[in-house]
């Protein structure tokens, strides 16, 4: 086997002319506003709900400046996957960039990659749900789900069924439609926005400046490290992007949509982490399953708010559950249409014109894992699989600009290569500070995409076995 056989990449006309075949189309449905609806849909969540605790314990009042870095760090990516999508409208994200531009293994590597950063993560903000609802039932009746029920096996727990009861809801929905679920996810953003706004605006009523003293206990380390995990609050704006074949005009409203959807959750996270800090002191933030809540709880000793805000909280993370489970089953669909993965699941219901195999089949798989998985770890091993995404994202840009120099690019990064280049740079800054154990799980499971692509994928990719594609197989392959 040749090297340079690994490398080979699909052209950009072939990738779009796919999207035509017949009984793979999906159905062209949704507009500027709802596509930035679905970005806010994936980023709010967990991360700013929940999340926010473990950033403020990592950097105390810094949490802010660790916001800060972290959405700089992802503007820059933000831009790349802009410029990318913009030109390449086909679903599957990251992984089709890469397939026009570093080449089939670095694609199958990113596709794997990014079932990190979509599947396991919805099983774990599926978790985060099952605990928020716990949260809510205490704070408004009094009452709790029996731990039996309600966590996983390592909390104690034996199966948490309101983690499995969001998963399969959210399977039922995206199975059914893409417009219906659009619409839905459109209602839950306009709420988590409103929860968001209302939270500031309550806790700027108990404002205390004493609290941002000390104001990073442990330094430039501490926000550093509170930067890689409260990253994970901003995932999502790239979900976009697996959306660009069910968008009625891509070229224009994609890069809308990322840096729309990436702009309007880092002001409101600035904003949030700021006031949060203003009305209870980083500890009792980090001792918290539901820091905010407890912060109108506690910190502002405002019980109502606190139980309102559970129940926003609730909402918000549906809603992600619903985008980044719809991201996930999209990228797992044209890495299936490739042949790099079983083509046959690859096709899309002719009644609901959905992808329904494959979205059936992903919500019982994450839903078995969200009932026995615990969310704490799988938040890093999710932002290490998509900072990874994000390099190879930048380094498509700088790749492509020289490749492929005529290629109509409706969306343009400023400064190429200098503007990717900082994207990496900050994406790898993160990376490093992860945890050594985050580091080598995510070495553990590229490993076991590797051994699919050589035993699986690459015997069977559209691209060697030249089915469907105006490329003739590649030779020795
Ligand atoms: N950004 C998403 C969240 O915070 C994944 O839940």
């Amino acid at each position: 086997m040749a090297v340079r056989d690994l490398f080979v990449t699909r052209s950009i006309a072939d990738l779009v002319k796919d999207t035509a075949t017949e009984g793979e189309q999906l159905k062209k449905s949704i507009g500027p506003v709802a596509l930035t609806a679905l970005g806010v849909g994936a980023i709010i969540g967990t991360g700013i709900f929940v999340v926010i605790g473990q950033g403020a314990g990592l950097a105390g009042p810094g949490v802010i400046l660790a916001f800060i870095l972290a959405g700089v760090t992802c503007a820059f990516s933000a831009l790349s996957y802009a410029e990318l999508s913009a030109a390449v409208p086909v679903s599957g994200s990251a992984y089709t960039f890469s397939y026009a531009t570093l080449g089939e293994l670095v694609a199958f590597i990113i596709g794997w990659d990014l079932i990190l950063e979509y599947g396991v993560s919805v099983a774990a903000v599926a978790v985060g749900w099952g605990g928020n609802i716990n949260e809510f039932l205490k704070s408004a009746f009094d009452v709790s789900l029996p731990t039996a029920i309600s966590q996983s096996p390592s909390e104690g727990g034996v199966f948490n069924i309101p983690a499995v009861v969001v998963v399969l809801g959210i399977t039922l929905l995206l199975t059914i439609g893409t417009r219906e679920s659009t619409r839905i996810n459109a209602v839950m953003v306009g709420v988590k926005i409103a929860i968001l706004l209302f939270f500031i605006v309550v806790a700027i009523t108990a404002f205390d400046p004493t609290h941002f003293t000390p104001f990073a206990p442990k330094g430039v380390p501490g926000i550093a490290a509170a930067a890689s995990t409260i990253f994970f609050a901003y995932i999502g704006f790239d979900a976009v992007t697996t959306a660009s074949e069910e968008t009625k005009k891509p070229a224009r409203d994609l890069p809308i949509a990322i840096i729309g959807s990436l702009l309007i959750s880092t002001v409101l996270y600035v904003l949030v982490s700021f006031t949060a800090v203003g009305i209870a002191n980083t500890k009792t933030l980090a001792d918290s399953d539901a820091p905010l809540s407890t912060a109108l709880r506690e910190g502002a000793g405002i019980p109502w708010a606190g139980a309102v805000l559970s129940l926003g909280a609730l909402i918000a993370i549906t809603s992600v559950v619903l985008v980044i489970m719809y991201g996930q089953t999209r990228i797992f669909f044209a890495m299936c249409r490739d042949g790099l993965l079983p083509r046959r699941l690859a096709s899309v219901s002719p009644r609901f014109g959905t992808p329904a195999k494959i979205t059936v089949g992903f919500g019982i798989l994450i839903a078995i894992l969200a009932a026995l998985v615990p969310l704490s770890v799988i938040v890093e091993l999710t932002n290490i699989g998509t900072l990874f995404a994000f390099i190879l994202v930048n380094i498509g840009v700088i790749v492509l600009r020289r490749t492929r120099p005529d290629l109509e690019r409706p969306f343009k990064v400023p400064f190429v290569p200098v503007f990717p280049a900082i994207g990496i740079i900050l994406c790898g800054y993160l990376i490093v500070q992860l945890p050594i154990e985050t580091k080598l799980r995510f070495v553990v499971w590229l490993i076991i995409g590797l051994v699919i692509y050589f035993t699986y994928s690459r015997s069977h990719s559209r691209l060697r076995t030249g089915e469907k594609t105006d490329l003739p197989p590649v030779e020795g392959a």
